[in-house]
């Protein structure tokens, strides 16, 4: 029989493990129990977090209780949550309630929401860094490549500018400024204080035809912005998010992109934010002592950009931050070939009940063994007439039976301080409110 089928699934009630047992111990995650051996399965904090988590699942497989299930254990061992929450707020409660079970700072970007902290991605970074995390945000067609250099050229100057004179840099005001009529004032306002910007500033009022068009194209997109469900957060002069504070010591932080049907400003505001936690990544590379942090990211592909998703797994990882990635599906290899090997390469990767496809592409990763089949042709009176032995291949992990996983259950490999395999049932995060 094998262990984890469909048809043999225990009648007798799941492991409900003790208090004690289904805690995290110290400095691990205590992720689930495994299925056949009812030992638990833990995960060391930080050091078996250092490459990503993938968490793949259909919707209601899990996903979610599991990504709470880490963060919970992660906080309990002091680690930097910061949780984005790509489709709905299914977090939001969750990401409080770990704040205050541990005593920590709760902080929130929820457009809309009384209380919610504003969001100023021009509040932290060198010119250039600035204009490269709004204008990458931005998609150009090939056709576009010249506006996309001046854009870039422009927002810099005006960057350093504002800086130069100590004056707030926000989007609001980088839109009021990229007007051909103002920038002669702007410039002469900072002769004395950036010199050489001034000029250059002056200089590009003077350009027109495809100059102005970029200008025009710039405006529009950070106008977009302003107008659209995250404007208030970006117009915000209360409290502001600071995301290299948030991933600096301990404390959870929540940001809601409630992409339900992924406007185009929610897609904008994800694709600044991607670039602002890429960059907030970075910084971190600079200061290496920093405490651990961990990033969630549920369901990022309501954010429908794959290669920005793919960078910013990688300069997380080089950052010390901890990723988890949920999905419902891996990507086609077709259009985001890089993404889809950098999920299924994860440290951790935790399948939930999946389609088809991803079972096989997961049991593939998880990999063969070698065994022996024994087959018994039977005689017409039922004795064994013959039998045969020979060597096969054999998934480790059948694909079936992680399309056949019940809620909550999970098959698991982790590569990181050895290879390990196991089917798990996840427990529930310790803070859940009773079902
Ligand atoms: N490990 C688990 N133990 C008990 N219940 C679970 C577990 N995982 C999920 N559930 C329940 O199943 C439902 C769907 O889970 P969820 O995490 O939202 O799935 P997904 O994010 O994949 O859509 C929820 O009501 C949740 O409480
Ligand atoms: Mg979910």
């Amino acid at each position: 029989m094998p262990p984890f089928g469909r048809a043999p699934r225990t009648p007798e009630p799941p492991p409900s493990p003790s208090p004690d047992a289904s805690a995290h111990p110290a400095g691990h995650i205590r992720l689930g129990v495994e299925s056949v051996t009812r030992k638990p399965f833990d995960i060391a904090v930080p050091e078996g977090m250092a490459q990503h988590v993938t968490l793949l699942g259909l919707t209601g497989s899990g996903k979610t209780t599991t990504a709470e299930r880490l963060a919970e254990g992660a906080v309990a061992s002091g680690v930097a949550l910061l949780v984005v929450d790509a489709k709905g707020a299914s977090l939001r409660a969750a990401a409080r309630r770990l704040a205050a079970a541990s005593g920590l700072d709760y902080r929130e970007v929820v457009p809309g929401a009384p209380g919610t902290l504003g969001y100023n991605p021009c509040a932290v970074g060198s010119r250039a860094q600035v204009a490269d995390k709004l204008v990458s945000a931005f998609t150009h067609g090939p056709a576009g490549q010249v506006y996309r250099v001046i854009a870039m050229e422009t927002i810099s100057i005006l960057v350093g500018i504002l800086q130069g004179l100590g004056e707030p840099v926000t989007i609001r005001r980088l839109r009021r400024e990229l007007d051909r009529t103002r920038m002669p004032g702007l410039a002469h306002r900072a002769r004395d204080v950036t010199p050489e910007l001034a000029d250059d500033l002056a200089d590009l009022a003077k350009r027109g035809g495809v100059t102005a068009d970029a200008f025009e194209g710039m405006r529009s997109r950070l106008g977009a912005l302003l107008h659209g469900e995250y404007g208030a957060v970006f117009d915000g002069d209360g409290p502001q998010l600071d995301l290299p504070a948030a991933l600096a010591s301990p404390g959870v932080t929540y940001i809601s992109l409630p992409a339900l049907a992924v406007s185009q400003d929610t897609a904008l505001m994800a694709r600044v934010l991607i670039q602002d936690l890429k960059q907030a990544a970075f910084e971190r590379l600079r200061q290496p002592d920093t405490a651990p942090a961990m990033l969630v990211l549920d369901e990022f592909a309501a954010l429908d950009d794959p290669a920005q998703i793919n960078d910013l797994l990688r300069q997380a990882r080089e950052a010390r931050v901890s990723t988890v990635v949920s999905t419902q599906q891996l990507p086609d290899p077709r259009t985001a070939h890089a993404l889809r090997s950098a999920l299924l390469g994860a440290g951790v990767v935790i399948a939930h009940r999946v389609g088809p496809d991803d079972a096989e592409a997961v049991a593939r990763v998880i990999g063969t063994q070698r065994g022996v089949q024994v087959t018994r042709t039977m005689g017409n009176d039922g004795e064994a007439a013959r039998r045969s032995v020979r060597t096969v291949d054999r998934y480790t992990v059948d694909p079936n039976v992680m399309k056949q996983l019940a809620t909550g259950e999970a098959v698991v490999l982790s590569i990181v301080g050895g290879r390990r395999v196991a089917t798990l049932r996840v427990l529930p995060p310790l803070s859940a409110d009773p079902a």
